[in-house]
């Protein structure tokens, strides 16, 4: 009890050590196999049945230090964004105004994307389209919940001190089942008894925003379907169509991504062809599981942004307790220091893990 309460603190010390650092928002996974972070969040109802309840993607930790504020952009799940402390105004576009809004090209993710427009000062003259987008006002305080549907434009502003949400993520559904909803009432349940795809264990790269492996595994039954099986051609077909279908053009990737994109058909195929005759049967594809599913998801979607390198820090505890007396800290249960630190001395704490 002792050790997993204070591996928590860690995480949760390590997610405001970055906070403070970037003075932006920052949002983190919410770890299922962290139970005390995780059984601390309720879930909606509506999520606890039906198709909705296997479909729970990822759940991510938002924290903003007050005075933040993102750009207008999309993402790629829908989304249930509750507000636990603080206040948060979101301005809200419906995407079928996505012509009128100028959007950055990126060939990353074709659900996902955001706008180039300065939120702070919208340059009409330079972006004069965009002066005809009707816009909502969604302002939230602490308790509310938003549903965010995927592919919804948003921006988000915080004002304040601080504040803190939880997002929960879950996939795009095309129909749903939800018969068990109307015969047993849904209740609220904690996140960490819900069943939910990704989790990240504080360790490694995390896996946020990762292609929906349900949606995966759709697509590979189709390519399946129409060829008879899947062999590396059709995989670097299929990884064709999805770069096609962002840009809408009938254009060939830049030599970089080509040498990605093999790299990565490799590696599927390690995963799928477990019998290395080079194709893999319709069968196969069926029964492949949630967990396979999930791993080749990680393997398509490997983004830098979730490495170690590139967008966050991990540190362990020793490394925490190795810096807490560099500043002199009180002895003491680590949880009552840290919520009493002030500003200055969680500047002090960031200085002495980054240069351990
Ligand atoms: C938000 O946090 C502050 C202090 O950390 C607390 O005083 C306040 O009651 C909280 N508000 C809600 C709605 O939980
Ligand atoms: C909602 O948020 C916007 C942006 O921060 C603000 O201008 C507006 O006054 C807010 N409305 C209410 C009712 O608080």
């Amino acid at each position: 009890m002792e050790i997993s309460f204070c591996q928590s603190f860690v995480q949760v010390v390590c997610i405001l050590v970055h906070l403070l650092s970037s003075q932006a928002f920052t949002s983190q996974h919410i770890a299922g196999h962290r139970e005390e972070l995780a059984s601390d969040i309720l879930v909606l109802p509506f999520l606890n049945c039906g198709t909705f309840r296997e479909r729970i993607l990822e759940a991510n930790l938002w924290w903003s230090s007050g005075g933040t504020r993102s750009l207008l952009h999309r993402d790629a799940d829908n989304a249930i964004n509750c507000l636990l402390n603080g206040t948060k105004d979101w301005v809200l576009v419906d995407p079928s105004y996505e012509d009128l809004i100028p959007i950055a090209k990126e060939n990353v993710d074709a659900y996902g994307g955001f706008s180039l427009l300065n939120p702070d000062s919208v340059n009409l003259e330079r972006f004069p389209s965009f002066q005809q987008v009707p816009w909502w006002y969604a302002n939230m305080s602490a308790g509310d919940c938003l549903f965010l549907p995927y592919g919804y434009w948003h921006q988000v502003r915080s004002h304040g001190s601080k504040n803190l949400a939880v997002s929960v993520l879950f996939s795009r559904l095309q129909e749903v089942d939800l018969k068990e909803c109307d015969e047993a009432a849904p209740e609220f349940i904690a996140l960490s008894k819900s069943q939910m795809v990704f989790h990240y264990d504080g360790f490694g790269d995390q896996t946020m925003g990762n292609t929906d492996p349900f949606e995966l595994k759709d697509m590979l039954l189709e390519v399946c379907q129409e060829n008879g099986a899947v062999r590396q051609l059709e995989l670097h077909q299929m990884m064709l169509a999805g770069y096609n279908e962002l840009d809408g053009l009938d254009i060939q990737p830049a030599d970089r991504d080509v040498e990605i994109n093999k790299e990565i058909i490799e590696q599927l195929m390690a995963v799928l062809d477990q019998s290395n005759s080079g194709e893999v049967s319709c069968d196969v594809i069926k029964s492949l599981t949630l967990d396979t599913l999930t791993v080749l998801a990680d393997v398509i979607d490997h983004d830098p942004a979730n490495t170690e390198s590139y967008e966050y820090a991990r540190y362990d505890a020793s490394d925490i307790k190795n810096a807490l007396p560099v500043i002199s800290l009180p002895r003491g249960s680590p949880n009552i220091i840290i919520a009493n630190l002030p500003f200055a001395k969680w500047r002090q704490v960031l200085c002495a893990l980054k240069y351990m």
